[in-house]
């Protein structure tokens, strides 16, 4: 009964695609809080959230948001110090990674293979398997360290994707800003959002 169990458990989060979130101590705690809740519209997309020690701490500050908040934007949330879970190995199969907003420290941690907390365990996996990772970098001015980080990690197959809103689309408000940058996201992730504003030529525009 036990395996049957745990069998149906497998089954129920394969039909749906896993997708690792994770969310760092970059200033842009609204990023994920609107990426997080466009995701939870499409039902085939299973959220495993990583939330890192400082990424609680600007999401405070920023949002007032606390880590029970989160649990709530998410169908599994995971430590930032949790080595040992699933999402560490190759094994455990999922759609890709996006990490939003991402630090230059996470940023240098995945450019180098640095990997001593899961979210840079689980991006390494990701670009070890060859599975889509999205590096939604926020730092402004950048440093050549930040620009050479960049480089290697597209070098290593991520998709460095700093947050730049999208003027052409209209957007008006920081909402409006993060979602349309969030169904970007997950355009590059595979998956097609009904908010997303798709240029149709400069006689169609908003
Ligand atoms: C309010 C606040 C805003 C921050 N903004 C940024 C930022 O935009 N980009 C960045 O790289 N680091 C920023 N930091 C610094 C990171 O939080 C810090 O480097 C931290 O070690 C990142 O750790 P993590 O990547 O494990 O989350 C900010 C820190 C605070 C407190």
């Amino acid at each position: 009964m036990a395996s049957e169990a745990k069998g149906r458990r497998f089954d129920s989060c394969r039909a749906r695609h896993r997708l690792i979130v994770a969310v760092t101590g970059a200033s842009g705690a609204i990023l994920a809080e609107r990426f997080l809740l466009r995701a939870q519209e499409l039902p085939e997309i299973e959220r495993h959230l990583i939330l890192s020690p400082a990424a609680l701490l600007t999401a405070q500050l920023e949002l007032g948001k606390k880590r029970r908040d989160w649990a709530a934007l998410a169908d599994v949330v995971y430590r930032a110090d949790d080595l040992a879970a699933p999402l560490a190995s190759g094994s455990f199969s999922t759609a890709g990674m996006v990490i939003i907003p991402c630090s230059m420290k996470t940023l240098a941690a995945v450019a180098h293979g640095l990997s001593d907390n899961l979210i840079a365990r689980a991006a390494e996996v990701t670009l070890k398997e060859r599975r889509r990772l999205v590096l939604a970098v926020r730092e402004t001015p950048l440093s050549l360290v930040h620009l050479r980080n960049m480089t290697l990690a597209t070098e290593a197959g991520a998709v460095v994707m700093p947050p730049v809103p999208a003027f052409y689309a209209g957007v008006r408000t920081i909402e409006a800003a993060a979602d349309q940058f969030a169904c970007r996201v997950l355009d590059l992730l595979g998956w097609s959002h009904p908010l997303a504003t798709r240029w149709l030529g400069a006689g169609a525009a908003p």
